[in-house]
């Protein structure tokens, strides 16, 4: 099949046509806390791992609004707060609970997100964030750097403690 190639515009923000698409390919479920209690659930695509040596994570999340429906996440406001993230791996088969987890703001009164999705929250070994027990893999992790991109910061989290099924 022929491809197509187009220029992007620097202020487009529409992007329906380019993205999403297969590119990138999985999803991992960012919890982020308080020990008071605060806390929610952000489904990202945005990650990655960033080095091996401190073991480095990096996510993306949107800290402003944006058209088309983006806002800055409770999750980016959490992190920042607190200095610590999780990132779990989802269970498999689980889209449709991203669907939902990615579908509202835990922020406020929202209701919250563990209970909506019937996911427990497990307390880390290192982190206030809370890290979720159904999943096969979490990573706790304590920001290290921030970059902005835009409407996005970057945040790079060093893992501290890896929760997670077989080796250890
Ligand atoms: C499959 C999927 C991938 C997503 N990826 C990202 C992402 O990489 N970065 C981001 O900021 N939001 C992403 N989102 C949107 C957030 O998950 C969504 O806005 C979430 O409800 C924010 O929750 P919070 O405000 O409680 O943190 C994604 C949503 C879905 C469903």
């Amino acid at each position: 099949m022929a491809r197509r190639a187009r220029m992007l515009a620097e202020t487009e923000t529409d992007l329906a046509g380019s993205w999403p698409c297969r590119y990138p390919t999985s999803v991992v479920w960012v919890s982020a806390g308080t020990w008071d209690g605060a806390r929610t659930i952000c489904p990202v695509v945005a990650h990655m791992v960033c080095c091996r040596h401190p073991f480095s994570v990096a996510i993306g999340l949107c800290r402003t609004e944006v058209a088309g429906g983006y806002y800055r996440r409770y999750a980016y406001d959490l992190a920042k707060e607190t200095g610590e993230f999780v990132v779990n791996q989802p269970p498999v088969d689980s889209d449709a609970l991203t669907a939902l987890l990615g579908s509202y703001s835990g922020r406020g009164e929202a209701p919250d997100k563990f209970a909506r999705a019937g996911l427990t929250a497990e307390r880390g070994l290192c982190v206030a964030a809370p890290v979720i027990a159904e999943c096969p893999l979490s990573l706790e992790c304590a920001v290290t750097d921030e970059v902005i991109v835009g409407t996005h910061a970057v945040l790079i989290g060093r893992v501290l403690a890896i929760h997670g099924e077989g080796r250890s």
